[in-house]
């Protein structure tokens, strides 16, 4: 059978990040049950597939974003410690965004706001937190990682955009509150999906990845 590789090869070089989407403008429903169909294709260890998935759109969605900016707005955590070898990365990443919406690198309340813009899901019209449960493993969130890195390139594929969001997730009782999330789920992260805004900028970043050699060892001898 011929292996289209040529289309796949465009979606995922295609998705990105996006940061500003139309609020407005919803998800069609069949366009979201055709990414889900596609998502639960995903493998996993024993074919358990231990992803789960809770999006909300509509007026629960509101509430959803009203109550995580409340809660946000009194403070939320600074991003969470990572090895110094990832930080020059991550500060990379920060110019880039954070330069792209015009904040100014010193500006801490211009960045404390845009930042805060994550807790609403950056206007995404369907939204909701990836879950899986408390007492699967590692092994089992690279499966959930495989679902959810389809259901970032399905959407794509159909004209819509993405964006994953850990940022939420440091309000687990808020998102479990507002999508009836049982105790027995952690909450992994936050997902919006919706249309990008063309006039954004930062919408339009292509985010650089390391040379393949430096993520990748490759023995042959
Ligand atoms: C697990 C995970 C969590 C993320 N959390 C956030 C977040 O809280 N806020 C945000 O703006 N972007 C978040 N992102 C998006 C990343 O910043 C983005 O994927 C990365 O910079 C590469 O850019 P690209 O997706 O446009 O290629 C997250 C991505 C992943 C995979």
């Amino acid at each position: 059978m011929p292996v289209r590789v040529s289309a796949l090869s465009t979606v995922i070089r295609e998705r990105r990040t996006t940061r500003m989407f139309l609020p407005d403008r919803p998800v069609p429903r069949d366009l979201l049950d055709e990414a889900l169909e596609l998502a639960m294709r995903a493998p996993s260890n024993s074919n358990i597939q231990p992803w789960r998935l809770f999006l909300a759109t509509g007026a629960r969605r509101k509430r959803l974003g009203e109550e995580l900016m409340r809660r946000a707005s009194a403070g939320f955590p600074a991003t969470a410690g990572i090895p110094e070898s990832f930080a020059a990365l991550r500060r990379e990443l920060g110019a880039v965004v954070y330069g792209s919406m015009g904040v100014a690198r010193d500006d801490a309340e211009a960045r404390r706001l845009a930042q805060l813009r994550n807790f609403d899901f950056f206007g995404a019209p369907t939204a909701g937190a990836i879950c899986m449960h408390r007492d699967l493993g590692h092994a089992d969130s690279l499966a959930v990682g495989m679902f959810l890195q389809t259901l970032l390139l399905a959407p794509t594929e159909r004209g819509l955009a993405t964006c994953v969001q850990v940022s939420v997730a440091h309000f687990p009782d808020v998102l479990r509150d507002g999508l009836e999330i049982p105790d027995e789920l952690r909450v992994l992260c936050g997902l919006g999906i919706g249309y990008a805004d063309p006039d954004f900028p930062t919408n339009h970043l292509r985010i650089p990845r390391n040379p393949v050699a430096a993520n990748v060892v490759l023995l042959d001898d």
